[in-house]
């Protein structure tokens, strides 16, 4: 097989610098103490406001007022369904439980991140009867096109 001198010089440099890197990241690691950041320790379940955040819930406050507490996971949100009737105001409390995750109600300009350690807080009045579909808007792996939710809102 014909390897052109110019294709053959290049691909010889490009081995080489991939070797240079590999070394590189031993060398780093072994005498440099660097240290690649991972996973140490997860929070416990969040209280505030005598408000308890460690599992996901939608709850009726009164007629036409509802709050969920929602949970962002890769790659679903929990609760996966949300049915009111037509009119209500929800608040959804909105959480990550392991990386930043978007949350977008289709059809409406409702649209924040869920954090980890952090609990967002939006309201949103549905006027109109349908389904609304809540999707995530920041790339979070392999299953972040699948990872989405419904906001059902009843006649
Ligand atoms: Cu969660 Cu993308």
């Amino acid at each position: 097989m014909h390897v052109h001198p110019y294709e053959r010089t290049w691909i010889v440099i490009s081995v080489a610098l991939l070797m240079v890197f590999g070394v590189a990241i031993v060398v780093s690691s072994l005498s440099l103490g660097v240290e690649i950041p991972g996973l140490s320790a997860r929070l416990a379940p969040v209280t505030a406001g005598g408000v308890s955040y460690d599992q996901p819930w939608v709850r009726e406050l009164g007629p036409g007022r509802y709050e969920a507490n929602v949970f962002a996971q890769m790659w679903t949100f929990q609760p996966n369904e949300i049915r009111v009737p037509t009119g209500s105001t929800v608040t959804f409390f909105l959480h990550s439980r392991d990386l930043v995750h978007g949350f977008k109600i289709v059809g409406t300009n409702v649209s924040l991140m869920a954090i980890p350690g952090q609990v967002n807080k939006v309201s949103y009045t549905f006027r109109q009867p349908g389904e609304h579909l809540i999707v995530c808007t920041e790339y979070c792996g392999v299953g972040h096109q699948a990872m989405f939710a419904r906001v059902i809102v009843e006649d």
